[in-house]
């Protein structure tokens, strides 16, 4: 198993100042409403003196543009598709859009064409969300080759003080080959997940930071990596969870020394920095996510340096209620999915096939139905011998309970998810509603998993 950066690839700069996410600038002058462009289409990015990089970008940019609007706000998006000889779509990740506003792989835009996507984003959607490709065939590919963005949704009112800033940290991977080029998927890569062997965050490698000591700070985290499992922790910090997928939790839950964000999950947290002066690491530690998982088993990679300098700040007290989230209550219906896998040998060497209940994707058929507006309790179990990070679109889900070894464990709190891991020989058993009728997919977050089948098709009516 590789370890560290390809022998004589290209060294990335680390320790630049963190730069903000770009943000998508709004072309309409109406109030409540947001429209932008977004164009995805090859790009250089120079990466390091004298070492130019063919990346996909947004816009010019990767991460793409964060796009920050208010819950309430009407939006539009033009998206043009100049990405050479690939479908592909804008996925709104965990917003609650229409089902033929949310870029599924049914609904691929060609090569050389536009579409424009529309949705209102309804009373108490704020969150941190994200925006990636979901084509057939290519959403891996697109990702890792630098598609994807932030999507902020603000509150009207925020509970968090504005003391605490907002940074977002906008979490990828990327693997370099000794040319600087972006090698295609191996083997490996399609069995376990691609692991890009540099941790970025914002584009950025280890970049710093400067604050106040004894401030006190949010930031938002987001894993958009392909594959690669995100343990974090502050050296020496405890944090503070203020919010999940779907948005702000009910109460700030404070002393968590490490938070696991699977491939599409969100998080946000509150930091309140020690007064000394001195530099503090934001590291992901090693998380064995079962089978040949490399290097994220055993290293520990920093990926941000807190360089604590200059004034002193006081720490900021938060508030104790943050939102109300109301039980979803009693389901009237259930649901079952079980991950399955399976190694195959053929001419071209190991190959890998998933499955969602003995099944891989196809385009058109329906696996599950819903009812509109009815609460169902669904059971996703997990018999391989590997994580898989199991996600739903349409809409936010509430975890109850988690299964593993003939043991139960009840969720911490109400919170809002629309992504969620489930361990090799686990179960997870969660509330969930779909409001909006349409079909949604279901799959693995892992998208060489996605793409190689683990994934189902729910019609909501
Ligand atoms: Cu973030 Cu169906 O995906
Ligand atoms: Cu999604
Ligand atoms: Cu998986």
């Amino acid at each position: 198993v590789p370890a560290g950066p390809a022998r004589g690839g290209p060294v990335l700069p680390e320790g630049e100042p963190l730069r903000p996410l770009p943000k998508l600038r709004n072309l309409s002058s109406r109030p409540g409403a947001f429209s932008g462009t977004l164009v995805a289409a090859p790009d250089q990015l120079q990466l390091a003196p004298g070492n130019a990089t063919e990346i996909l970008a947004y816009n010019g940019v990767s991460p793409g543009p964060s796009i920050e609007v208010t819950e309430g706000d009407q939006v539009t998006i033009t998206f043009e598709n100049k990405v050479p000889g690939q479908e592909s779509t804008i996925h709104w990740h965990g917003l609650p859009v229409p089902a033929d506003q949310d870029g599924n792989p049914m609904n691929s835009v060609a090569s050389g064409s536009a579409r424009t996507y529309s949705f209102t984003l309804p009373a108490d959607s704020a969150g941190s969300f994200w925006y990636h490709p979901h084509p057939e065939r290519y959403t891996p590919e697109q990702v890792f080759r630098g598609l994807a963005g932030a999507f902020i949704v603000k509150p009207k009112v925020d509970p968090l003080p504005s003391g605490l800033g907002d940074t977002a940290l906008f979490i990828s991977d990327l693997r370099l080959a000794a040319d600087g080029k972006i090698p295609p998927n191996t083997d490996d890569d399609w069995a376990n997940g691609r692991e890009g062997e540099h941790v970025l965050v914002n584009g950025q490698k280890r970049p710093v930071m400067t604050l106040a000591p004894g401030s006190s700070r949010r930031f938002r985290l987001f894993n958009a990596c392909n594959a690669r499992y995100l343990k974090l922790a502050f050296e020496g910090h405890r944090m503070t969870l203020v919010a999940t997928d779907g948005g702000l939790i009910p109460e700030p839950m404070a002393e968590i020394e490490e938070i696991l964000l699977t491939p599409g999950e969100r998080a946000e947290v509150v930091v309140d920095f020690k007064p000394a002066t001195g530099r503090v690491s934001l590291n992901a530690l090693p998380y064995d996510r079962g089978r040949m998982s490399g290097q994220s088993a055993t290293v520990v990679i920093p990926v941000l340096t807190i360089n604590l300098e200059g004034q002193h700040s006081a720490p900021i007290a938060l508030p104790t209620r943050l939102r109300t989230i109301s039980p979803l209550g009693a389901p009237i219906a259930r649901k079952r999915i079980e991950f399955g896998e399976r190694m195959t040998n053929g001419p071209s060497g190991m190959g890998f096939e998933g499955f969602i209940n003995g099944k891989p994707f196809e385009l058109g058929r329906i696996d599950l139905v819903s009812r509109l507006g009815e609460i169902e309790l669904w059971e996703v179990a997990n018999p391989t011998d590997m994580d898989h990070p199991f996600h739903l679109h349409g809409t936010q889900f509430q975890v109850v309970e988690r299964e593993q070894g003939g043991r139960n464990t009840p969720a911490p709190g109400l919170a809002w998810k629309d992504t969620v891991n489930v361990v090799r020989g686990g179960t997870v058993r969660f509330l969930v509603r779909q409001d909006m009728p349409g079909l949604r997919v279901y799959h693995c977050h892992i998208l060489e998993h996605e793409e190689r089948g683990m994934m189902g098709t729910l019609n909501v009516r």
